[in-house]
């Protein structure tokens, strides 16, 4: 949307990843209050269609309607503004609040509940990482970063995280993982060699259809999904959290443009690997998440790069878009009027 390559159009109010304290309610909320700090999922969803019910309010059929799923701030997702604002309205609020304990302990630690922590955490359960598995993770953004500490949190025994930037690939390290630097050498070969020439047991794509050829070639929206096929052993399972979209005005190629990539199928077909991807359900995990972290045995916050006011954004989106200055993961902080 920042880069102009959706119909977003200026004026457009963007906030996905929502934490604050209650101010007001409607008459049809009855488990939240005023004064209650709750950290919302982005996606926005009803509790009671058949995919709510199912668990998978990433595909609401109520709140949006014509698509499945609705989120704040989100072109085609929906009627519902962003939080980067000093109010922001929940719908169905009693279903798509999470309380969390009052005052301001672990704010960005709980932030990171609205998405990230929730999206790295579905892609290893799209990928069923288990205990004393090996995991590989393309993308060092707050997403996969996210994804390699869950896999750790799974049990899984070796983590291997792939980008090129210095400081996510540090934040890797830091957490346990094995940062692989995709521009000093094919990862898939490298990651083999590192597992016996087998491969890992699982992986999981959280870069999407913005992934960088190795060639430094500029954009190669197959990349990723290619370089996991070649690095999952046979009979493995991919998780892709990383966005896909069906249309895109700024792709490199006329059927890119058109949602459709160059996938070597045959080579998943080959080795048997399974796929699962899409939105996160977050509302599937979030409260078990919050919990770990109340029991400190969890802090995504080690993503956060910067905490700024909501006025400085526009520099720090800027910063961000360009993947430097280590703008990793930002908290932007608006002042309530
Ligand atoms: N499924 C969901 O619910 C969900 C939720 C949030 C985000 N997402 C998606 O997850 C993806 C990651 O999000 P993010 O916030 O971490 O984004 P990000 O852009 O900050 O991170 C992506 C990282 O991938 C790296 N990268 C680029 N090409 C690569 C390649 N060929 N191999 C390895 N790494 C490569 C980039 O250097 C960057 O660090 C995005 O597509 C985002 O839209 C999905
Ligand atoms: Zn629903």
């Amino acid at each position: 949307m920042y880069e102009g390559r959706t119909a977003a159009t200026p004026g457009i109010v963007f906030g996905h990843e929502n934490l604050g304290i209650v101010e007001d309610v409607g008459a049809g909320v009855t488990a939240v209050h005023r004064g209650d700090r709750v950290v919302m999922p982005f996606n926005v969803a009803c509790g009671f269609c058949k995919n709510c019910l199912a668990g998978n309010t990433a595909f609401c059929l109520t709140v949006n309607p014509g698509f499945a799923g609705g989120a704040y701030g989100y072109v085609a997702m929906g009627p519902y503004p962003g939080g980067q604002a000093e109010y922001l309205r929940v719908p169905f609020a009693d279903f798509n609040c999470l309380l969390l304990p009052p005052g301001t302990e672990h704010e960005a630690d709980f932030a990171l509940l609205a998405d990230i922590f929730p999206t790295g955490y579905h892609g290893c359960e799209l990928a069923d990482v288990r205990p004393g598995e090996s995991v590989a993770v393309y993308g060092a953004g707050p997403v996969g970063l996210m994804a390699a500490y869950s896999a750790l949190l799974r049990g899984a025994d070796r983590v291997f995280v792939v980008d090129r930037v210095p400081e996510r690939l540090a934040k890797a390290q830091q957490i346990g993982a094995i940062p692989v630097n995709f521009e000093q050498g094919d990862p898939a070969e490298e990651i083999r060699a590192q597992t016996n020439q087998e491969g890992t047991d699982k992986g999981v794509d959280a870069v999407g259809y913005q992934a960088q050829a190795r060639t430094g070639s500029g954009e190669e929206p197959a990349a990723v999904l290619n370089m996991l096929i070649e690095t999952v052993r046979p009979t493995g399972a991919l998780g892709v959290p990383g966005l896909y979209v069906p249309a895109d005005p700024g792709a490199p190629d006329e059927h890119a443009r058109h949602g459709q990539l160059l996938v070597s199928v045959g080579k998943l077909f080959e080795k048997g690997l399974r796929v699962g991807t899409g939105q996160a359900n977050v509302k599937r995990y979030n409260r078990q998440l919050r919990d770990l972290i109340i029991a400190g045995r969890a802090t995504p916050s080690f993503v956060v790069s910067h905490t700024i006011p909501l006025a400085q954004a526009p520099g720090a989106y800027q910063k961000f878009d360009q993947r430097i200055d280590g703008y990793t993961k930002v908290i932007l902080e608006p002042v309530a009027v």
